[in-house]
Formats: structure tokens, sequence, C-alpha cells
């Protein structure tokens, strides 16, 4: 069985970041501890909690307004949100533990932000951190449709951990895939 992550320097980095933010629907991404969940929950009328980690579960138990959901992503996640909250594993490993371990190539990441577009409302927002160990940059997310903005960064010795807002922008999104079309086509595909 997997152990839960428990909170760390980037858990209270970017729950930092979570003021200001109010609505109806809120998600959190890889729960863990529940500590954003609980956060979230003071200013949005519903939260889903999400963990590929069952252990997870007892940790958002009793939260106000809470409901945990076990997925792998947005696998059992239906609907949109107003925001959604991510602090990924940031391993480029396979693998290893799911706290830290985010496939080759960060591929859990990059699949987090494939899947999260269509679970975002017109103007909501994907509140993330990456650090300098992570194998994905900001602009792979943004060559993925998504307008990103640094919101707040901290340097330690041996690391620096980054929180950013996203919104995903469907013209962009559009603009791109005709681009890849028309690149495609251009190589006689
Ligand atoms: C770095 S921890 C963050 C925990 C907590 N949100 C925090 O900020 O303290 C990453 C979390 O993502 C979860 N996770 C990893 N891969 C996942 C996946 N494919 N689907 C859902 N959750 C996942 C892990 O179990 C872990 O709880």
């Amino acid at each position: 069985m997997q152990q839960i992550y428990e909170p760390s320097e980037d858990s209270f980095l970017i729950e930092g970041c979570l003021r200001g933010y109010a609505g109806i629907r809120a998600l959190d991404m890889g729960t863990g501890s529940g500590m954003l969940a609980r956060t979230l929950s003071k200013s949005f009328k519903e939260v889903i909690a999400v963990d590929i980690n069952p252990l997870a579960r007892e940790r958002v138990k009793g939260v106000k307004n809470c409901r945990f959901v076990l997925s792998d992503l947005f696998r059992n996640v239906k609907g949109r949100f107003d925001l959604i909250v991510f602090n990924p594993p940031y391993l480029p490993e396979d693998d290893g533990d799911l706290r830290y371990a985010a496939g080759r190539g960060g591929k859990v990441i990059k699949r987090f932000f494939k899947e999260a577009r269509t679970h975002l409302y017109g103007n909501g927002k994907i509140i993330f951190l990456l650090s300098s160990f992570s194998p994905v940059l900001p602009e792979d997310i943004e060559a993925l449709g998504y307008e990103v903005h640094k919101m707040k960064e901290k340097r330690t010795n041996w690391e620096a951990l980054t929180v950013y807002e996203a919104s995903y922008s469907r013209e962009l999104g559009l603009h791109l895939a005709r681009g890849f079309e028309k690149l495609v086509g251009n190589l006689g595909f």
C-alpha cells in the first residue's frame, strides 16, 4: 500500500496561492493528506478530492462540502469545475512511489493537462506547482493550448518550487491543432 504524502513546503506554497479564489465547484487532484481540499472547502460550495491512493479517503472524511473520488486522474471524475488544483508528483520515474513518480517525461502531468481542459468551465482556472526537478516545463503546458502565468516562486539550496495559474484558451487549442494538421499535410502524411 502506498503511503500518504504529508504536507511539505510545496503543499504550503500552493495553499498560500488559493486565497482569493471562490466559486461553486473545485477539485483537488492528488489530494493526499487532504490539506488543499480542506482549504478549498472554505470558499467553494462543493469540493471533489481525488487520489489514486485509497488511503486518502480517510483524510478528507468529515471535511465540509467535500467528497472523495478514487481515480487515476479524471477517469472517475464527472463534470466541470471553477478551479482545479494539482500539486503533482514530479520525479521523472515510472513505477515508483506515486507520491513522487510523474512517469518518464512527466507523463502523469501531461496526461492531467490533456484531460483537465474538458473539466473546466469557460473561465475556469488550474493552479499547479512545478519543481525544478520536474520533467515538464510551463512551455509544454502552453503547447497543449493553455495560457500559463507564474504566481509564486520559492528557492531552496537544491530546488526551485513555482506555482502557476493556467487557463485553457479554446482558440489557442484550435489554432495549435490546425497548425499540426497543416504540418502533417505539408509533410505529405
Ligand atoms: C506531491 S503529492 C501532493 C499531495 C497534496 N495535494 C499536497 O499538496 O500535499 C501528489 C499526490 O498525487 C497523487 N497521485 C499520483 N498519481 C496520481 C494519479 N494518476 N491520479 C490521481 N492522483 C495521483 C499521489 O497519491 C499524491 O497524493
